[in-house]
């Protein structure tokens, strides 16, 4: 009895845990390298305006893009995701592949001044009237079972990731969750000799209620319905595989999780069954909330950032989007 417990205290394993080894033996490390930075552009603003929800985050008019991106950058953060708030919206979302679209101006003006990584988000919920994220099905009555018509949207998202390219985003990134979503841009691209320009597909997105404040912050919540019939149910962890190897059959090159923090299970499974590289969205609730305890001061907001980024590095994304990566790339 007495030499078993011997034996079982043989294996102490605080030694590893003193100032001087953590650092050595730490298993994941963050780095501002790792962080995508998202950037509001707003067509109807010329003054930038904070995002309530959001605090610390504002949409700017393409006038200030290339001030913004510059102040991502000085924080050792290089990548950018660009949203976009058109002036006007319709049926169609028509403002999302115009040539003087507001993500397009931006685009332009940004990769001509700096040398920030820019990456588009492809989707029509902010330039579609009804706020849904492609083009209504003819039929579709006008309650909580519309639905949106897949491959009549597909063209469409076509249409938008070859009009970023143009305007030269660095990678294109659909969020929609349109069936073939991946391959109609691929198509789209490579017809037009943007072989080069890669696609980070939103490949398991869930349908969370965690994207509240971004619908605030993007003017994108569905006017009516919601968007069950084609994000992810919460439920399915193994349907993101099948969700997944489906974008890497289309072409996708880099595969996201999104949200990142309630799913950090499917960002372990993505990591395991695939060898592209990971990225998770860290949303705009999982920011919100974190700031809404520190505001009670129930948090440390600093130290609950990093302790999330980590976490979602630890589960195995490469990359990670989110609204913290300028205050944690400072703090790095
Ligand atoms: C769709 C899109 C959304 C987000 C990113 N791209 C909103 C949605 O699907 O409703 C949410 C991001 C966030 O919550 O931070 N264009």
């Amino acid at each position: 009895m007495d030499s078993e417990r011997q034996q079982s205290m043989r294996r102490r394993p605080r030694r590893l845990r003193t100032d001087g080894i953590r650092p050595l033996v730490s298993e994941t490390t963050l780095s501002p390298q790792d962080l995508i930075a998202p950037v509001f552009v707003d067509a109807t603003t010329d003054d930038r305006q904070p995002i309530e929800s959001m605090p610390g985050h504002e949409r700017v008019p393409v006038a200030e893009a290339v001030d913004r991106v510059e102040e991502v950058r000085e924080t050792g953060v290089e990548a950018i995701i660009l949203f976009g708030i058109p002036e006007s919206k319709d049926e169609t979302g028509s403002r999302a592949w115009a040539d003087d679209g507001v993500v397009q101006r931006a685009t332009r003006q940004i990769t001509d001044e700096t040398d920030a990584y820019v990456i588009t988000d492809v989707c029509l919920c902010e330039y579609t009237s009804h706020g849904h994220c492609g083009v209504l099905e003819a039929s579709a009555p006008e309650d909580a079972h519309v639905t949106v018509d897949n491959d009549r949207t597909l063209d469409l998202l076509g249409k938008i990731a070859r009009s970023h390219a143009s305007a030269g985003a660095d990678m294109v990134a659909p969020s929609g969750m349109m069936d073939g979503m991946v391959d109609a841009i691929r198509r789209s691209l490579d017809g037009e000799g943007f072989e080069h320009v890669p696609v980070m597909s939103y490949a398991a997105k869930y349908e969370s209620a965690f994207y509240g404040p971004f619908r605030d912050a993007a003017d994108g919540a569905p006017a009516f319905g919601d968007r069950r019939h084609y994000q992810m149910d919460p439920a399915n962890a193994r349907e993101a595989s099948r969700e997944v190897s489906l974008d890497v059959e289309q072409g996708a090159d880099v595969l996201m999780v999104k949200p990142a923090l309630p799913y950090l299970d499917v960002i372990a499974d993505v990591r395991r069954e695939f060898d592209h590289p990971v990225a998770a969205y860290n949303v705009s609730g999982e920011y919100a909330m974190l700031h809404a305890a520190a505001e009670k001061g129930w948090l440390d907001l600093d130290a609950v950032a990093r302790e999330s980024l980590l976490s979602i590095k630890r589960a195995g994304a490469d990359l990670i989007l989110t609204y913290f990566a300028e205050s944690v790339a400072e703090q790095l």
